[in-house]
């Protein structure tokens, strides 16, 4: 059996009809599957979530997870038991400046727990929240390697580090001004997979 794989591949199209890839995903799909046997497909499962998070609004909604599921020949409930697990995955809608604040140990000992208060007050949502105008949310992570520079934040394929609240105020109002997208789906992954 080859490992070709189809986007509308096991999928109801006519109930879910967006959630495809588009064709240069499902290349790069593909290629990713090919590193791995025959019934081996799940090994794929991490990068082709990244890839849908980046193809399907930056979150993987049940209906994505299901296609990645149909993709990948696997069963549904393989893919969330790995997307609820990893906090680079989101499983709901993240505004365009996805914050997510590292709460462990390094962080936490050096204000980590102030900078997400302060966050919360500059922004007007509670962490796991979105402001009303899309832009920003508030995620608290696990530890992101990144301990000598604790307190840190990352912010798509940004890392913030030694943070201050005078710094939170300059990336947010830096960000703020971009105005561009800027969740971990930022990364490119046709360059780092
Ligand atoms: S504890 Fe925050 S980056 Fe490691």
């Amino acid at each position: 059996m080859s490992n070709q794989v189809s986007g509308a591949q096991a999928f109801d199209k006519t109930q879910r009809a967006k959630i495809v890839f588009s064709d240069e995903a499902l290349k790069t799909v593909q290629k990713i599957i090919t590193r791995y046997p025959e019934g081996k497909h799940k090994s794929a499962l991490l990068p082709v979530l990244h890839i849908a998070q980046a193809e399907f609004g930056g979150w993987l909604s049940p209906e994505t997870m299901d296609y990645v599921a149909s993709v990948l020949k696997i069963k549904p409930i393989e893919v969330f038991e790995v997307a609820s697990f990893y906090s680079m995955y989101n499983l709901k809608p993240v505004g365009k400046c996805n914050l997510e604040v590292c709460r462990t140990s390094s962080c936490w000992s050096r204000g980590s727990e102030d900078i997400v208060k302060y966050l919360e007050k500059k922004l007007g949502v509670k962490v796991g929240e979105t402001t009303s105008d899309g832009m920003f949310t508030i995620k608290t992570v696990e530890c992101l390697g990144s301990c000598g520079g604790a307190p840190m934040l990352q912010c798509g394929s940004s890392f913030h580090e030694n943070l201050t609240l005078e710094k939170v105020d300059t990336i947010v109002e830096n960000y703020r001004m971009e105005g561009k997208q800027k969740s971990y789906t930022d990364l490119d992954y046709k360059n780092t997979l």
